[in-house]
C-alpha cells in the first residue's frame, strides 16, 4: 500500500498522486526566522507501516529543495514508514557525474548517497543527465524518458523533422524520441571549456538543408548549448528549429540567446518548481507519463 507526501517544491506531484489514486498525507512546511527549514507530517499515524512516495524536485534553490526532501524522508522513516520512494523529476547536480578536473567532487554520487543514507529505498527521476548516476541503486532506480512527448508536441508545427542532439551525450535521448515517431536522428560535436563553461562546435555536415529540426536536450541552463547548435543548423540550411528540452532552468538571459539564435519554439516538461512566461515557451505536462511509469515500477 502506497501513501504520498508531496512537498511544495513539486506541486505537479499532487496530480501524479491523484492519477495513481494514492492517499496524500499533508505536510506542514515552514522556514525559521534564521532561514532554517522545517517539515512536519501532519498525521504521522497514516504513514506508519506504509510504503511512502515522497514527491519533490530540486530546482530552483537546489540546496534548500534537497534539504527539504531529506527532512521529509527522515520524518517519514521516524513515523514508521516501510519503504520510501523519492520521486524527483529534476535531479540537481547530476551533470557533475565524474571528475572532469583534478580536485573536483563527484556531486551526482554525493546527492544519491545523501538520499540513500537518509532512507530512500527507490528513486524515480526524469531524463537524468546520464544513467550511470543511478548505478548505485541497482534495480531500485527508474529514469522516466519524456523526450518523445516533447517531440510529439513539436510535430504539431513541423513536417518530417530531423531530430538532432546538440552533443553526443544527448544522442540516445534524441534517438529514443526519433524512434518513437519514426524519424531520423543525428548529433553535433560540442566542446565545453571546463573553466569558462563556453560552448563551441566542431563543424559536422548534417544534411539539414530545407529540413525542419527538433533539437533535443535534457537541460537548458544558460541556453549556450542550444543557441549555438541552432545557429549552426540554420547556417547549414535548416528551416525551423524547435528546441525540446526536459528541464528548462533558463538562467542568465537564456531566452534572449535562443530568440537571437532564431529558435522557433521552446518546449519544456513541467519538471521544475518554476514556470517561465515567454511567447516562445510551451510546457508539456508529463504527469500521466510519470504516473504510468511509477505504476509499472512500483506495482501500484
Ligand atoms: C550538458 O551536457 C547538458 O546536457 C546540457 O546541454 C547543458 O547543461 C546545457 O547548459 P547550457 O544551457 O548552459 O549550455
Amino acid at each position: 500500500m502506497f501513501t504520498a507526501l508531496v512537498l511544495s517544491e513539486y506541486s505537479a506531484g499532487f496530480d501524479v498522486a491523484k492519477l495513481l489514486g494514492l492517499e496524500i498525507v499533508a505536510i506542514h512546511e515552514k522556514e525559521f526566522p534564521d532561514e532554517e527549514l522545517y517539515v512536519r507530517i501532519l498525521e504521522p499515524d497514516r504513514v506508519k507501516s506504509r510504503n511512502i512516495i515522497v514527491f519533490s524536485t530540486l530546482y530552483p534553490k537546489q540546496e534548500r529543495a534537497l534539504l527539504k526532501t531529506l527532512l521529509a524522508v527522515d520524518a517519514a522513516k521516524r513515523a514508521g514508514a516501510l519503504e520510501v520512494t523519492a520521486v524527483i523529476p529534476y535531479l540537481a547536480y547530476a551533470r557533475q557525474d565524474k571528475l572532469f578536473l583534478p580536485g573536483e567532487p563527484v556531486s551526482a554520487s554525493l546527492i544519491i548517497e545523501l538520499l540513500k543514507n537518509t532512507g530512500v529505498n527507490r528513486l524515480v527521476t526524469v531524463d537524468v543527465h546520464s544513467l550511470h548516476v543511478l548505478e548505485s541503486l541497482p534495480g531500485k532506480a527508474l529514469n522516466v524518458m519524456v523526450s518523445d512527448l516533447l517531440v510529439e508536441h513539436a510535430l504539431k508545427y513541423l513536417v518530417d523533422p530531423l531530430i538532432i542532439a546538440p552533443d553526443k551525450g544527448a544522442y540516445e535521448r534524441a534517438c529514443y524520441a526519433a524512434r518513437t515517431h519514426g524519424l531520423k536522428c543525428d548529433y553535433l560535436i560540442k566542446q565545453r571549456d571546463r573553466i569558462t563553461g563556453e560552448v563551441s562546435y566542431t563543424p559536422r555536415e548534417i544534411s539539414v538543408s530545407n529540413r525542419d529540426v527538433v533539437l533535443v536536450d535534457d537541460i537548458i541552463s544558460t541556453g549556450g548549448t542550444v543557441a549555438e547548435a541552432t545557429k549552426i543548423l540554420i547556417t547549414q540550411g535548416a528551416r525551423r528549429v524547435i528546441v525540446a528540452a526536459t528541464h528548462g532552468l533558463l538562467v542568465g538571459g537564456a531566452m534572449k540567446k535562443l530568440e537571437e539564435a532564431g529558435v522557433y519554439r521552446v518546449l519544456l516538461a513541467n519538471t521544475l518548481n518554476i514556470k517561465h512566461a515567454h511567447p516562445l515557451i510551451e510546457y508539456i505536462d508529463i504527469s500521466t507519463r510519470l504516473a504510468s511509469e511509477l505504476k509499472k515500477f512500483l506495482g501500484i
